[in-house]
């Protein structure tokens, strides 16, 4: 007696098509489970066991060997439960085995029979329409979720029988069908907003410039200046998901088990503020179930590290990675994963450790301090920042004056839409998104220079004696602000303006 039940499971960031394949001989009764398989999928054992013998299905006496393939991943999870249920029930006569073809199963099993959610669905629900299956038997909780795969149908299912039920009668079951994600993505509005922030023209027009073409920013400046404000702003001006990009942050979402029934698919630009106090692993992720990290949960979006200088070392050393290749790496015993992770980053500090320097009618720190304070931030990720800014003390004018209306997210949001669109016309048929990903073999391209800014380029490198990479960062930041003002080439005042964004 034998059967074979289609399942999936995750690797990484990516997904594998298994496959669970089940034997009963009359040999010595015994369960034996073979296929590189962690605890949590030999627990199935048990809780199948009992699941079965709720839904009033008694297992005679067997040897009952299970195999699930491909043997050389390492599978996960407790969502094999459903698939090894069923599995077992068709090999005992109850369920023809035609009828599982082409159908993906997954869930996890509780004593009672009920079937509870597992993580990663969406990309495994993706991965398996993608590998040709019809039809996909999830539990209710992910089905919303599952939905949001294209190409495939979806049937949630709350306890073991109504699954039995559901494939043995397929003409009869109900399909989950989605929330229009295009729908979902136009509709969305923000609680904040720019006009909230007053004064700070200077921050205001970085976190433009940030925006529009994905470059890093830090902001020094006192306390209670607006640094937190503007930083929580940001996405709102920012460009709204594609659908695709939708999928793929969710997919993120999905593997961190951080979807939920009601929040089946992101929709917004992510937007992750880790305390100063976060781990190493809370950021970068892994751990022994490998799963994502606050670094990956905001892929697409917006990473905040508010009072950067006091991050521990390794955390902020951990940001290079990311910074440079947009993902992280994580090695294992049985070999590496690597998980998205491309960020827009906003830093924020005090410039000392008071924060009121340089006014020194408050501020006692030592230049020892200061320099010390300022030094956490190490040399290569003050590099990867595009974007220096200082907030500054507001007076009293400032807070009580009436808004500008050239500073509300809705009006700032349009300009960056339309730096966007150039840069999507620039960059068709090409790896890049946004100025700030122009690699240095490409700047010439990408970046012109007129006869007269080329020569303002070279004085401003020799004057500050840049490094290469510091003077690519200057043409990339420069060329975003000439999209801004619609200019094909970048122009002196352009340069100028960036170079601001570097002292
Ligand atoms: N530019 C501003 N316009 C309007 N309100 C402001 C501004 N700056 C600060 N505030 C007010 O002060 C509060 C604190 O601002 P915020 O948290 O952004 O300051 P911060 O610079 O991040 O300070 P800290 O260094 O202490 O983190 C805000 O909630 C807001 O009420
Ligand atoms: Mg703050
Ligand atoms: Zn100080």
């Amino acid at each position: 007696m034998y059967s074979t039940v289609y399942s999936g499971g995750i690797n990484g960031i990516g997904c594998y098509m298994a496959k669970v394949e089940i034997d009963l001989s009359r040999a010595l009764p015994a369960w034996d489970m073979v296929g590189k398989l962690s605890h949590e999928v030999i627990e199935a054992k048990e809780r199948v066991k009992v699941a079965l013998k709720n839904a009033g299905i008694v297992i005679p006496p067997l040897h009952i060997t299970i195999n699930i393939s491909p043997a050389n991943i390492r599978k996960s999870g407790t969502g094999y439960d459903l698939p090894i249920a069923l599995g077992i029930v068709t090999a005992l006569g109850f369920i023809p085995e035609d009828i599982l073809e082409g159908i993906l199963v997954i869930g996890e099993l509780g004593l009672d029979g009920s079937v509870a959610p597992v993580k990663g669905i969406l990309p495994i629900v993706s991965a398996a329409a993608a590998h040709g299956f019809k039809t996909c038997i999830v539990p209710n909780e992910n089905a919303a979720e599952a939905s949001y795969a294209s190409g495939i149908n979806v049937i949630g299912v709350s306890c073991f029988e109504e699954a039995m039920h559901t494939i043995t009668d397929l003409s009869d079951a109900s399909y989950v069908t989605p929330r229009n994600i295009a729908q979902m993505i136009a509709t969305q509005d923000f609680e904040e907003d720019f006009s909230d922030v007053s004064g700070q023209a200077v921050c205001k027009r970085a976190a433009l410039i940030a925006a529009a073409g994905f470059h890093h920013m830090f902001i020094s400046g006192p306390p209670g200046s607006g640094k937190t404000m503007i930083a929580k702003r940001l996405r709102t001006i920012m460009p709204p998901l594609t659908v695709d990009e939708c999928i793929e942050v969710s997919g993120i979402y999905s593997i961190a088990g951080k979807l939920t029934c009601d929040d089946p698919i992101i929709t917004r630009r992510p937007y992750q503020s880790p305390h100063h106090a976060a781990t190493l692993s809370s950021l970068t992720g892994g751990g022994y179930d490998l799963h994502p990290g606050i670094l990956s949960l905001c892929h697409r979006g917006i990473l905040f590290l508010d009072e950067l200088p006091e991050f521990s070392r390794e955390c902020i050393e951990a940001l290079r990675e990311p910074l440079e290749n947009k993902q992280i790496q994580m090695s294992r015993v049985s070999g590496s994963v690597s998980y998205p992770a491309d960020f827009l980053l906003v830093a924020a500090a005090n410039p000392c450790p008071c924060g009121f320097y340089p006014d020194r009618n408050r501020c006692n720190c030592t230049e020892h301090e200061i320099r010390r304070y300022n030094s956490r931030i190490s040399g290569p990720i003050r590099d990867r920042i595009d974007i220096i800014v200082s907030s500054e003390k507001m007076d009293i004018s400032g807070l009580t004056g009436s808004s500008d209306p050239n500073g509300s997210s809705e009006h700032m949001r349009g300009l960056v839409l339309k730096a966007r669109s150039i840069q999507e016309e620039r960059f068709k048929n090409t790896p890049y998104r946004y100025n700030s990903h122009i690699r240095a073999a490409d700047i010439g391209h990408f970046c012109p220079l007129d006869e007269e800014s080329m020569h303002y380029a070279e004085e401003v490198y020799r004057s500050m004696n840049l490094s290469a990479r510091s003077y690519h960062k200057l043409l990339r930041v420069a060329r975003t602000i000439a999209d801004l003002e619609e200019s094909e080439h970048i122009r002196i005042s352009d340069l100028a303006e960036a170079v601001c964004y570097r002292t």
